[in-house]
């Protein structure tokens, strides 16, 4: 599939989807959210892809939040459908995907950036990083699931300030709050990322499918997560994965997955 705003490719069982518009800082115009959900989606249904990492192309940022010309003269309704559709066609849609999603945190990941960044399944950043959600100053909220998933992540008080104050942290802060996991060097972070996917990469992948609805399901109202988790537990019971990961066990080898 070829794209104009992003870049996807695959190498050992990694897709690392690249957003690619570095003289817009990475910003999310429509095209874009359209573009990112089909490659998610595609890397999704790709049995060689086990891990999927989401980064901006460049130095200088991840993203730098939803393109702003593109939203500025909308009117309540118009506002309504762009977080709506932003939320089902890719916040919400890589939040729930069942292959892994790492965020590789490159630089400026604010608005629409962090919350992408928050969609994915956990974040490390780059020690350049700058994160935020700057919406009040532009006299807006954020849309794309922030005020739900910020607090989630750092607590309420810490995700009030961030989002009352707009002011941008840097990535030490970020790592003590837990919105990333790891800080690296710019030129690790990839690399890092790998390693990362490396380590997830080889367990079973219908198994890790089954966690992250298992996980999720403590996020969502109205559900009962423990209850979520016995069904997700006995489903595994009924996959090859499960016999070829106990078989292995008891034959004292390695195991080979696969993947269903
Ligand atoms: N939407 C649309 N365009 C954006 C953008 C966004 N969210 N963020 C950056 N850009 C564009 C700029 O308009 C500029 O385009 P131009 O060269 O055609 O004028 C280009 O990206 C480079 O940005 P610039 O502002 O010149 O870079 P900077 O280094 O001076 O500042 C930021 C970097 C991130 C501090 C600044 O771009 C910024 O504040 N961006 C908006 C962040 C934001 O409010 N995001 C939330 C949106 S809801």
């Amino acid at each position: 599939m070829s794209y104009n705003n992003i870049l996807s490719a695959t190498e050992d069982h990694i897709t690392t989807i690249t957003i690619n518009r570095p003289s817009k800082l990475n910003a999310l115009n429509r095209e874009t959210i359209q573009e990112l959900h089909d490659a998610f989606e595609a890397a999704d249904h790709d049995k060689n892809t086990k891990v999927i990492i989401i980064t901006g192309n460049g130095e200088k940022a991840f993203v730098a939040g939803a393109d702003i010309s593109e939203f500025a003269d909308f009117n309540v309704d118009e506002g309504g459908m762009l977080a709506a559709r932003g939320q089902q066609l890719l916040f919400d849609f890589v939040e729930n995907l069942s292959t892994p999603v790492i965020a590789a945190v490159n630089g400026f990941a604010l608005g629409g950036g962090l919350e992408l960044a928050m969609s994915a399944h956990f974040r490390v950043a780059s020690e350049n990083a700058k994160m935020g959600l700057p919406e009040v100053s532009l006299g807006v909220i954020p849309g794309y699931g922030g005020t739900q998933r910020l607090p989630q992540l750092i607590g309420k008080g810490r995700a009030m300030e961030m989002i009352m104050t707009a002011r941008m942290i840097d990535a030490g802060t970020a790592w003590s709050y837990g919105l990333v996991n790891h800080v690296t060097a710019l030129d690790e972070l990839m690399p890092f990322c790998k390693q990362i996917a490396g380590n997830i990469k080889n367990n079973s992948s219908v198994a890790i499918g089954a966690a992250i609805k298992a996980v999720n399901a403590n996020y969502k109202d109205g559900v009962n997560g423990f209850e979520i988790e016995i069904q997700q537990f006995a489903n595994c019971f009924g996959t090859s994965d499960f016999k070829e990961g106990t078989s292995a066990f008891l034959a004292k080898r390695k195991a080979d997955f696969p993947g269903e």
